[in-house]
């Protein structure tokens, strides 16, 4: 069954902290990305894992095979369970970073950033594409046939990628709102139900739950949503 995930977009460990502490028993796993990790480095995810929290660290790998698999190992000493990387650091790099993680994480790619449009894509690739769907599709099947664990896509990707990969290959969807609730920045969302029927392995939820008034409540909405619904 799919599972959230929250995104710990905090200024500093002490709130993120707050707020899992909150979430109690119902809060399993957590997203770190660059903002925190920036501020509180690895100590945060070492906290989280000392509370036993599930770990995604959401760093968007993207450099020399050598450098990012240093990070991946780096990231397997701290426990991470999911990484996120660019495909667009090339083949040798998606693999470099496979092997460095000996399996012992999922290694998420990044296809097309989702506030790319078309003509930001040809801007700095140099050359025409047919469409972002396009990209995103090929760049997936590349992370795929390198070994990586899934892709992250937003939820209307997810639909028409789900039937071109593995059944087993993870689809990680952020822009997740509650059918009715703000949608702050995002501009292509999707309801909890609407993820999961798409096929996402996992939800990335961030404000829905951190700027809750009763974000345990606004968590176990969002859960029994999901529990309800039906995957692919
Ligand atoms: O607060 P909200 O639910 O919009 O947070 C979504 C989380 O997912 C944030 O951490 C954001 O960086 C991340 N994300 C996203 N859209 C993408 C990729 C990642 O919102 N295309």
């Amino acid at each position: 069954m799919a599972e959230i995930i929250v995104a710990l977009d905090h200024p500093s460990a002490e709130e993120a902290l707050d707020l899992v502490r909150r979430l109690g028993d119902q809060g399993r796993f957590f997203k770190v990305g660059l903002e925190l990790y920036t501020r509180a480095g690895p100590d945060v995810v070492r906290r989280l894992r000392d509370h036993g929290k599930r770990v995604f660290l959401d760093l968007k790998l993207h450099d020399i095979p050598n450098t990012v698999a240093g990070a991946v190992r780096a990231a397997a000493a701290l426990d991470v369970e999911l990484i996120t990387i660019h495909t667009a650091g090339g083949l040798p790099m998606m693999r470099a970073a496979v092997e460095a993680a000996e399996g012992t994480m999922g290694l998420l790619a990044v296809t097309l950033l989702t506030s790319l449009s078309p003509s930001d894509v040809e801007a700095v690739w140099g050359r025409e594409i047919r469409s972002i769907r396009d990209e995103v599709s090929r760049l997936a099947g590349l992370a795929e046939e390198c070994g990586l664990a899934g892709v992250v896509a937003s939820a209307l990707e997810t639909g028409w990628l789900r039937p071109q990969v593995g059944a087993d290959f993870l689809i990680v969807t952020p822009g997740i709102r509650p059918a009715g609730a703000d949608l702050d920045d995002q501009m292509r969302v999707a309801t909890p139900a609407d993820a999961v029927e798409a096929g996402a392995s996992y939800l990335v939820v961030g404000r829905p739950v951190t700027q809750a008034d009763d974000p345990l409540a606004a968590l176990q909405a969002l859960q029994a949503e999901v529990a309800a619904a039906r995957a692919p």
